[in-house]
């Protein structure tokens, strides 16, 4: 298969993550055993993730989503949610779930939101740890993958909103013909 333009090298083919997905979702599956769950997902980066992953988890689940926007200049790491969530967490065992955890500004804000809205239980799950960049600690309950300090885009990751569809997780390079 043809790699697009800018692809400088597949850090985790279809295969392995599509594995390490199964065994993150079997994790989930123990910690929630005879429980339902709530997936939220942060858009727009997450959605891939998230329904591969409630595509093969046991557990039953529901999803929702959120939108947010960050702040950089005098406020970084300042997050706002654009859209919330379309229903209630209160007493539902909510899993929230992203692409990636950066400097964790976004998880650690969605975090301490959501669990001021009273749910039973609150866990983090990310495809993607690029600990590396890491500002402000945040709890990662379920982690696919620890990256290097690169450029990745694939499984729900983008360039200039580009690539977020490819199956496998790549190194970008732009200047790359
Ligand atoms: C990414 C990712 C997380 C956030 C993590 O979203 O989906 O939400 O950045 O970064 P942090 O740990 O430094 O806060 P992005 O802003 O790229 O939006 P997108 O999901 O629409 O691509």
């Amino acid at each position: 298969m043809t790699q697009p333009q800018g692809i400088e090298r597949v850090l985790f083919t279809e295969e392995q993550v599509a594995q390490r997905i199964r065994e993150v979702a079997a994790e989930i599956d123990l910690k929630y055993r005879g429980r339902a769950l709530k997936l939220i997902g942060v858009l727009k980066g997450s959605v891939f993730f998230l329904t591969a992953l409630a595509r093969v988890l046991e557990t039953p689940v529901k999803v929702d989503f959120l939108a947010i926007s960050s702040f950089g200049g005098n406020s970084p790491g300042m997050v706002r949610i654009e859209k919330d969530l379309d229903d209630p967490i209160q007493d539902e065992d909510i899993l929230l779930v992203e692409d990636i955890v950066d400097t964790g500004f976004t998880s650690r804000y969605l975090l301490q939101t959501l669990a001021g809205r009273g749910p039973h239980s609150l866990a983090l799950c990310t495809l993607l740890d690029r600990n590396v960049r890491r500002i402000v600690q945040v709890p990662i309950d379920f982690r696919c993958f620890e990256i290097p300090d690169r450029f990745v885009v694939g499984c729900g990751l983008d360039y200039k909103q580009l690539y977020r569809n490819l199956g496998y997780i790549a190194v970008m390079n732009p200047e790359k013909g």
